[in-house]
């Protein structure tokens, strides 16, 4: 068996539970503009109800037809239950049925069970990556909605010492693709592109025949795939080169996305975000 046909068979079995799915594929068929489709994976870590607030908030706000796959590790959290109830956006809340422990990258693995769902329903729309630890202008969602195979933009950087502003994505002139913004030289990636930096028509993850693509494997993010690569290695199975691709705005002059590293670990949190009592150190009202 080579290694495809088992990496195909392996992916069958994954269990996904969408137990908190709030919509079917039939709904879809009502709306006449195109659906876009937002991946979020997630876990818990002392600013993950901040994320998810603050990316709920700029989903809500989209006034394109929008289904939130979220995807947890494991079991659904209380808190982000709470969160999605609240949000008033489209959702699916996936589990992926992996050990956190024995696995090496937790959010290529999400992705991934996202990515079987919407092959399994055949869902129809344009496929975003929005990490929960990034910032999203609203204007990304407007351009989106004009991609029609692969859209691309540039992601600002800011590194985690917070002392530089990175570039990362294409270079293009119109539309058109002519090179990459990189800061990492010392990597030989094909495209120098952000996990966020990229949508695409999710028909392409389904349909190999509609897009005339000669192999018929099943397209994967990998987790053998060396940290830093792992994008270009997902891009490169969507899109065979540059011509296949929109830059999205004119001249992918207009920041759209934010990465600004603001990862608090020693950070402790009250649990639900609830106050359960006062904090010790009251200051009286003066009246
Ligand atoms: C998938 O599940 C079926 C039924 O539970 C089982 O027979 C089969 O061996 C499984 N395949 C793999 C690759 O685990
Ligand atoms: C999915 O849901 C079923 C039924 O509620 C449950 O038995 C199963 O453990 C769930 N699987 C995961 C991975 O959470
Ligand atoms: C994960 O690992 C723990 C400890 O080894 C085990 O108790 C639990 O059942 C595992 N969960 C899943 C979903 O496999
Ligand atoms: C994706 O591409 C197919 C084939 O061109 C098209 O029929 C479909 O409407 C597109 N979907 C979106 C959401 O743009
Ligand atoms: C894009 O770049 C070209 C050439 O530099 C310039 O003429 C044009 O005005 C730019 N368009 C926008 C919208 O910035």
């Amino acid at each position: 068996m080579n290694l495809e046909a088992s990496m195909k068979l392996e992916m069958e079995n994954k269990t996904v539970n969408a137990s908190h799915s709030l919509y079917s594929s039939h709904d879809f068929a009502l709306v006449s503009s195109k659906l876009l489709i937002i991946v979020t994976p997630t876990y818990s870590r002392p600013f993950q109800s901040f994320y998810l607030n603050r990316l709920a908030q700029t989903l809500r706000n989209v006034p394109h037809p929008l289904l939130w796959i979220v995807v947890e590790m494991s079991l659904q959290s209380d808190e982000t239950v709470k969160i999605l109830r609240d949000t008033g956006v489209m959702y699916g809340h996936l589990v992926g049925d992996h050990n956190v422990t024995s696995v090496k990258d937790t959010a290529i693995q999400l992705r991934e069970v996202a990515l079987y769902h919407i092959e399994r329903h055949q869902l129809d729309g344009i496929v975003l990556f929005a990490d929960d630890d990034k910032i999203y202008s609203l204007g990304l969602f407007d351009k989106m909605v004009e991609i029609k195979r692969f859209g691309t933009w540039p992601v600002v950087v800011l590194t985690e010492d917070k002392k530089r502003a990175l570039f990362e994505g294409p270079v293009c002139k119109g539309r058109e693709i002519v090179g990459w913004h990189t800061h990492q030289t010392r990597l030989s990636r094909r495209f120098q592109i952000d996990m966020s930096g990229f949508a695409f028509n999710s028909t392409i993850l389904w349909d190999p025949k509609r897009w005339h693509r000669p192999n018929i494997d099943l397209i994967r993010l990998h987790d053998s795939v060396r940290v830093g690569f792992q994008e270009s290695k997902f891009v490169e199975q969507l899109v065979e080169d540059e011509s296949q691709m929109e830059g999205l705005s004119e001249n992918c002059s207009r920041i759209l996305v934010w990465h600004l590293h603001l990862e608090a670990p020693q950070l402790l949190y009250p649990s639900g975000w609830l106050f359960e009592r006062n904090l010790e150190d009251l200051i009286p009202l003066m009246l």
